[in-house]
Parts: C-alpha cells; sequence; structure tokens
C-alpha cells in the first residue's frame, strides 16, 4: 500500500495544474477595463433575420496616417472631437446600403465621434474645459492610431421615441451606421483623461460619463443623423447585418 507521503507529489502536481489553469482562464476572460467601454464587445448581436452581409475594405478602419481634424467653431454643438478616417473606403458600403433602400444621405466623410457636440457644450464647457485642451489630451494619446474593430451594421428604421413639437422630427427615419469597438481601449482613454481634467476644474461628475460611448461610424441616413439625444443607443444593441471585412 502506497504511503499518504508516497502520494503527495502526485497532490501537489494536480493542485498546481488545477491552480495555473484557474489563473490562466482568469486571465483571458477577464474583462480588461478597455473591453468594456461602451459595451459594444460585451453586448449580445442579435441580426434581423434576412439582412444580407455587407463588406468592408479591412484597412477602413486603420487611420494612422490620415491627419487629425479639428471641429473648434466657438458657436453652439459646432464644437466636439473625432477620429477621422478615409471615406474612400466606405463608399462602395454606402452605395451597397443605398442599394436597398434609395433614399440615403451620406455626408461624404467618416469619422468616429470621441467627444460629442452636447457633451461638450452641456458639461465640459461649462466646467472650463476648453476643445483646445480636449484636443491636446487626444493629440498626446496619438487618437488617429486608435484600434477599431468592426462589430456590425446598425440600422433603425423608425419614429422618435420622444420627438420635438418641431414638424421636422416627425415620421420615420432611416439611419444606417457601422458600429465598432474600442477593443484596445484607446478612446475612452481619451474620455477618461478629458473626465480627469473636467473633475479637477471643478466639473460635476453626474453630467460627464466616459465610459458612455458607442463608437460608431455614421454610413448614411434619409433625413438626417441621429444622436443619444434622440433616443438612439449605438451599440451591438443596434446591429442589423453582419459586416465582413476585406482586403
Ligand atoms: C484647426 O484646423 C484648422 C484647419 O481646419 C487650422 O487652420 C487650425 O490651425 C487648427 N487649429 C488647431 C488648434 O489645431
Ligand atoms: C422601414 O420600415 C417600413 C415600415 O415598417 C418598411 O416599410 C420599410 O421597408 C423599411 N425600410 C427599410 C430600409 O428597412
Ligand atoms: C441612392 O440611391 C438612389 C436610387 O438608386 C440614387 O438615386 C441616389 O443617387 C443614391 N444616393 C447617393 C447619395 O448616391
Amino acid at each position: 500500500m502506497l504511503s499518504l507521503t508516497g502520494k503527495a507529489p502526485f497532490y501537489a502536481a494536480i493542485l498546481l495544474f488545477v491552480m495555473t489553469a484557474l489563473t490562466l482562464y482568469a486571465r483571458t476572460h477577464r474583462p480588461s477595463n478597455s473591453a468594456r467601454s461602451g459595451s459594444t464587445t460585451e453586448g449580445t448581436i442579435i441580426y434581423d433575420p434576412g439582412a444580407p452581409t455587407f463588406h468592408l475594405p479591412a484597412q477602413a478602419l486603420v487611420s494612422s496616417n490620415i491627419p487629425f481634424l479639428n471641429h473648434s467653431t466657438p458657436k453652439p454643438f459646432q464644437s466636439y472631437l473625432q477620429q477621422t478616417l478615409d471615406y474612400t473606403h466606405f463608399s462602395d458600403l454606402f452605395a451597397a446600403i443605398n442599394a436597398t433602400v434609395g433614399t440615403l444621405q451620406t455626408r461624404g466623410e467618416a469619422h468616429v465621434t470621441v467627444v460629442t457636440p452636447p457633451e461638450f457644450d452641456r458639461a465640459l464647457k461649462p466646467a472650463g474645459v476648453t476643445i483646445k485642451e480636449i484636443e491636446e489630451i487626444a493629440l498626446r494619446n496619438n487618437i488617429q492610431k486608435a484600434r477599431l474593430m468592426p462589430v456590425c451594421l446598425g440600422r433603425f428604421n423608425g419614429t422618435l421615441p420622444n420627438p420635438s413639437k418641431a414638424e421636422s422630427d416627425k415620421g420615420a427615419f432611416i439611419l444606417f451606421s457601422l458600429v465598432v469597438a474600442d477593443v484596445y481601449g484607446d478612446l475612452v482613454n481619451i474620455r477618461r483623461e478629458v473626465f480627469k481634467l473636467y473633475r479637477s476644474k471643478g466639473g460635476q461628475g453626474a453630467l460627464f460619463q466616459p465610459e458612455g460611448f458607442w463608437p460608431h461610424i455614421t454610413i448614411g441616413f434619409d433625413r438626417r443623423d441621429l444622436f443619444i439625444e434622440d433616443g438612439l443607443y449605438k451599440g451591438s444593441n443596434y446591429c442589423y447585418a453582419p459586416i465582413r471585412t476585406s482586403k
């Protein structure tokens, strides 16, 4: 009969194996800080039945060689921060979508808004954060090199949940956007730095949520673009059709 002491190395080896496996599992399954942003990488994707698959060149989301564009017009809702992309890579996607709709317009440019005009006008600016300071944070963090992954094509087709009294808010709207994931947190980290500056200037924490961020690229709309202020959340919840990237 083997003594217990004789079996100890065997049990120790098993224990070590289990602990190593658990550590590795915890590491690979721990949601990193970065991936938690905007929940696009964690949310459930439900495509519309019968939605076609759309295509996008792989380089469409690489913007490291595109110059930073500032938007700092000192007028209401004209100051914001964006990562600029090259629209030429998106024009085929726009055409493919419009071929199924027929009424879409495009702005002929592509970008990811990182700090929105309402965020700037309603929270950041009143606390004394300038657009120049925001741009400095963005440039220091290489905003144009932010790494994006495609999630899906998002679509809204319906009436606004909270229309203003204006005639222009009545009736149905159609909007398509490419939902993207800020997989490494490059963009949310810029927002977190902006938040720190905002708080250091006495800004109310409740009015600016750095992780309240659903990165996307507006592709086309029939009447106008629609925003979170219109009641639209553009995370993976917004998915309509799959996107496949190709060389
Ligand atoms: C912002 O961009 C304009 C051109 O669009 C440029 O003339 C100006 O110098 C830029 N401002 C800053 C602060 O980078
Ligand atoms: C939008 O919804 C309307 C009403 O349900 C439908 O008739 C129309 O085909 C839809 N358009 C698109 C582009 O899905
Ligand atoms: C969208 O499709 C319609 C119908 O084919 C076409 O007339 C229109 O020019 C297209 N829009 C754009 C911006 O290309």
